[in-house]
């Protein structure tokens, strides 16, 4: 085989964001946007990794040992390329196998909106140089390297994002365990607010606050593990959709209690309300990002709300599928 096409896709945070860092449970999902990455072999031995549409302007970057050469810099997307790097890094030591490779990434995912773009090119990188270099790996450990990728680039990581875009689906996740929960077509509008929030400076501002504070933080966490059992209980028992939509207010307003939410994120949410979703809340790390709004009967109106109050709104559906093999030649 010389060249492999594998895709991950991106993820929403439905409950837990944050306090599942500290233990406690959450639920995600996987959405179907996703990222594209074509694997090949290259004589030469070096990585290349082109960078061809991933919404933010392209680039081309090659490293060898410690050696970095760029032949252009646009901020975020050097980001998203260290997750690329360590991912290879990783595939390559499970092998002996000494060759050059070079990658090709086209997204859907935009950067920096919380929706999993650096999980999705892990995942990705991760898949298709394990299938070019003959090494065998389940969606499970695709998902534990992608994990892997994330706590050396961005420091802490609960390994959620990797895990349900690798897995797909529906997952309740909690300390690195996951079950899947059974698959529902949740209808959700998205609202991107078009600021990036960056996850690994996020999550250390939440453990400053903790440290600061814990009699008061402490509980809110608590509680924030304790709505997502509740949510676990309505999406798999008798399925209470107001419930679940008060259960996202809930969840929105102790994340803005955290620290993580922004006054454009909030006016997002409560437009959304108004226009009649029975709930809706930030998703991923926040600090910028996305929103969602979950709006059975109402996504059209929703989805003008979030344009009216200056967001762009994101049709998306929960994907079954996690990480898969595109093509092999
Ligand atoms: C980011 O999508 C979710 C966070 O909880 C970080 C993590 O779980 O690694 C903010």
């Amino acid at each position: 085989m010389d060249k492999v096409t594998a895709s991950a896709p991106g993820k929403i945070i439905l409950f837990g964001e944050h306090s599942v860092v500290y233990g406690k449970p959450a639920i995600a999902a996987s959405i179907d946007t996703r990222t594209f990455i074509e694997a090949e072999r290259l004589e030469e031995d070096r990585i290349k990794i082109e960078a061809n549409d991933i919404k933010v302007p392209g680039l081309t970057l090659s490293f060898k040992e410690d050696q970095i050469f760029m032949e252009a810099d646009y901020g975020k997307a050097a980001e998203i390329l260290g997750y690329v790097k360590k991912a290879v890094d990783l595939v390559l030591k499970e092998t002996d196998v000494d060759t050059g490779i070079s990658l090709s990434i086209s997204s859907d995912i935009p950067v920096g909106a919380g929706l999993g773009s650096s999980a999705a090119v892990a995942n990705a990188t991760i898949a298709s140089v394990s299938e070019l270099l003959g090494i065998n790996l389940t969606n499970r450990e695709i998902g534990e390297l992608g994990h892997e990728t994330e706590l050396s680039v961005q420091g802490n990581s609960s390994g959620i994002d990797p895990m349900v875009q690798a897995i797909g689906g529906l997952i309740y996740y909690k300390d690195g365990n996951f079950k899947q929960i059974p698959f529902r077509k949740l209808p959700i509008v998205l609202g991107y607010t078009g600021s990036k929030g960056n996850t690994g400076k996020l999550v250390e501002e939440v453990k400053k606050r903790l440290e600061e504070d814990p009699e008061v933080m402490e509980p809110i966490v608590k509680s924030m593990g304790n709505l997502v059992d509740q949510s676990r209980e309505s999406l798999e028992g008798k399925f209470d959709s107001e419930k679940l939509g008060r259960l996202m207010n809930i969840n929105h307003g102790l994340l803005s209690a955290l620290g993580v939410s922004t006054k454009e994120l909030s006016d997002l949410v409560y437009a959304t309300r108004t226009a009649g979703a029975l709930g809706s809340k930030l998703t991923g790390a926040g600090g910028g990002g996305c929103m969602y709004a979950y709006c059975p009967g109402r996504c059209d109106e929703v989805s003008t709300a979030i344009e009216v109050a200056g967001g762009t709104p994101i049709s998306t559906k929960i994907a079954k599928e996690g990480v898969r093999i595109e093509k092999r030649e």
